[in-house]
């Protein structure tokens, strides 16, 4: 199984960004942990701080991998674009955040892109990227049930 994780602007400065609400690990840290743990899924990674350039790579991507796990940061409460872009490609995307952002500002309380998403995992800090992936692997096992 083939998993993209993509993240968003401002993801790139994880470990320094604001760590009482993001931590204190780099996601480039994280990610090789993640990777060894599910040995058998070919996990793969983006990050980019502009909202045309996550458009694309998710175009690229969404038609080949099994599942796409998307941090939008900022973006997510803005981008009608990454809905219709979600919307129009084949892999099922979840909506990850690292805070729950229903506790956080009213800003942050709507999604414009969870509309368009398999489903949402928000505030189990950097495991909530590990929870998606569960979420991914356990709905491709199951497909057509
Ligand atoms: C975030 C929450 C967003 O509101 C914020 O803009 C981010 C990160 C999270 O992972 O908790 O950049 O998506």
């Amino acid at each position: 199984m083939k998993i993209l994780i993509v993240n968003g602007p401002n993801l790139n400065l994880l470990g320094v960004r604001e760590p009482g609400i993001y931590g204190k690990s780099s996601f480039e840290s994280y990610l090789p942990k993640l990777q060894a743990r599910y040995p058998e899924t070919e996990i793969s990674y983006y990050q980019s701080n502009v909202e045309g350039e996550l458009i694309n790579r998710l175009q690229h991507d969404g038609f080949s991998v099994d599942g796409i796990v998307l941090n939008a940061g900022a973006y997510t409460h803005t981008s009608i674009a990454l809905y219709d872009c979600i919307r129009s490609i084949k892999a099922p995307v979840v909506e990850v955040h690292i805070s729950n952002v229903h506790q956080r500002e009213a800003f942050r309380h709507h999604s414009m892109i969870s509309a368009a998403c398999k489903g949402v995992i928000a505030g189990f800090g950097l495991d909530s990227y590990r929870l998606a992936i569960e979420a991914l692997i356990h709905a491709n096992s199951h497909e057509g049930e």
